[in-house]
Order: structure tokens, then C-alpha cells, then sequence
């Protein structure tokens, strides 16, 4: 029922963020200094670039995990030409009821509690500004339940009343708790990264459906085979700032980002 009610709505615009201004140093030195970047035109964005350009500070700044020294994130709910909402000026409790998500590069503690009340929890500090009210409201506790069950089986996980072992595991299960949070903006620093190929290939069919269904999604990723594969447009990032952006085609032959970044003979 609750699927075929989802069905006959008209599908949301995409939401897109814009970045201006933004500037962020450590210790004196500029890592990140953009002065206009507009992401999510496309379903699917990848961002790449070398080492220490400032991919992981930029969603930071975006999730502001990070402070900006300079400049404004805003989000646009229904795409650019509709009402923006600055997120730089929102508090960090505030972001989570806008859709924006991210995933983490260095993977959350999951050695604390076990895999489902790890999600659980999740679910509850993202819905709830009191999470404990997950346990009163029964349909809601039911509902994540049986999603985090149906993750859990689509990537053959074992018993969600354990804990989390590898790091593989813990870096799934950080993707499982995006997902569960049902982002409207997806930020995904590597998500890859480390998983044999046979999960990464379920990882890459999980952000297709996500962008198939509205959100937009922008993702980090060295493998650059899931770059070339799953994304609509592509982000180079060099020494802080977006250089170039274009279709995967396009930047994969791109001069400079040969050059700086893939090598010669990688293409
Ligand atoms: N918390 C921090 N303190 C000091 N320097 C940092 C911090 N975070 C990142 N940097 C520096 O900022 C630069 C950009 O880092 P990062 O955003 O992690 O790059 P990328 O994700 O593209 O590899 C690097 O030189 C890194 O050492
Ligand atoms: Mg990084």
C-alpha cells in the first residue's frame, strides 16, 4: 500500500547546493577556496582529484562538519530556481531534517553497540530530537527494523545482534545508515573504498536506485572505475578548488587532469 502511495506521486525536483565564496585554511595554509560550485545539475556527480585537494574538507565545509572561514552553503530544496535555505547559517542539528547526508571517510565506532541498535540509533538521533522517542513510537521502531533487516540481507550480513567485525563491515554499515536515513543530498567520501568488488558493485546499484528516485547524489571515490561508471558528470578538484567539470568522457581525456591526477597510460 504505502509503496503504491509513493508511486503516484509526481517525482521531486532534485535538490542542488550551492557553494560560494567558501574559503577554509588550517594552520595559515588555504585548503579549499571556491568561488562558485553548483552540485547536483546531474543525478549522480563524482568529485576527484589528488590527494589533499580539499575533496573531504568541501563536504565538511558543506555538512559543516567544518566551519567556514568565508563564503555560504546553500541548500535548494527543489533545485536552483526555486527558494534556497543557507545551510552555512543553520545550526548542525538543523541539517539533518533537510536531507542533506554524508558518509564518512573515517568510518563511525560501531564497537559499541551492536549492528541493529547501531542503526537504530541512527535512524532515531536523525528523526527525533529526543532519539529515545524511536522506542515509543512502535510503528516507526517496526518500520527501520525491517529495513535495516532488508539492507542487512541484500549485503549477506549474519546476525544484527552482533557486532560489526571488519572494517568493510563498519564502512557498509555506514552506508546502510545513509541510506536509512533516507537523504535527499547524498555526500559519499569514498564509500568504496576497501570492499571486494562483488559488494562494491551492490554499493553502486543501491546509489543508482537512490538517484533514480530524486536524490542527488555526490560521491568521492580513487577507484575511478566506479567513477567512470556511475556518474552523469564529473568534478575535478585541484589545490582547493573545482577546475573542471564535464561528462566522464570528457575528463577522463582532459589534459590536465591526466596530467595532475590520472597519468599518463591510465587511459
Ligand atoms: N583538520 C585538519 N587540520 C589540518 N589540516 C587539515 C585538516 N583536514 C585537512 N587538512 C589538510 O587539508 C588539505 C586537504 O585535505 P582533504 O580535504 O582531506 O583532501 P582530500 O580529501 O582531497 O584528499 C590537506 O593538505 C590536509 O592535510
Ligand atoms: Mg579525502
Amino acid at each position: 500500500m504505502v509503496a503504491e502511495a509513493k508511486e503516484q506521486q509526481p517525482p521531486a525536483a532534485r535538490p542542488q547546493i550551492k557553494v560560494e565564496k567558501a574559503v577554509k585554511s588550517f594552520s595559515g595554509r588555504v585548503v579549499v577556496d571556491i568561488d562558485e560550485l553548483v552540485l547536483g545539475d546531474q543525478p549522480i556527480e563524482g568529485l576527484i582529484g589528488p590527494n589533499g585537494a580539499g575533496k573531504t574538507t568541501l563536504m565538511r565545509m558543506i555538512m559543516h562538519s567544518t566551519p567556514l572561514d568565508q563564503g555560504t552553503v546553500t541548500l535548494y530544496p527543489s533545485g536552483i530556481n526555486g527558494e534556497g535555505i543557507v545551510l552555512s547559517a543553520l545550526p548542525t542539528h538543523r541539517m539533518a531534517r533537510h536531507g542533506v547526508v554524508k558518509s564518512n571517510q573515517v568510518i563511525m565506532d560501531f564497537d559499541k553497540l551492536t549492528i541493529l541498535d547501531s542503526l537504530l540509533l541512527a535512524v532515531a538521533q536523525h528523526k527525533y530530537e529526543q532519539p529515545q522517542r524511536i522506542f515509543d513510537e512502535k510503528r516507526v521502531y517496526d518500520e527501520s527494523a525491517a529495513r535495516i533487516h532488508e539492507y542487512l540481507e541484500f549485503f549477506a550480513f549474519g546476525d544484527p545482534t552482533q557486532f560489526a567485525g571488519s572494517a568493510g563491515e563498519k564502512k557498509l554499515l555506514d552506508i546502510v545508515r545513509c541510506l536509512l536515513l533516507e537523504p535527499r543530498f547524498l555526500l559519499l567520501d569514498e564509500p568504496t573504498a576497501g570492499l571486494p568488488e562483488e559488494l562494491t558493485e551492490k554499493v553502486m546499484q543501491l546509489i543508482r536506485d537512490l538517484a533514480a528516485t530524486g536524490t542527488a547524489v555526490v560521491i568521492v571515490e580513487h577507484d575511478l572505475s566506479v567513477i567512470w561508471n556511475l556518474s552523469n558528470e564529473v568534478h575535478f578538484m585541484a589545490e582547493g578548488n573545482v577546475v573542471m567539470r564535464g561528462s566522464p568522457q570528457e575528463i577522463r581525456k582532459n589534459k590536465t587532469v591526466i596530467e595532475k591526477y590520472l597519468g599518463e597510460g591510465h587511459v
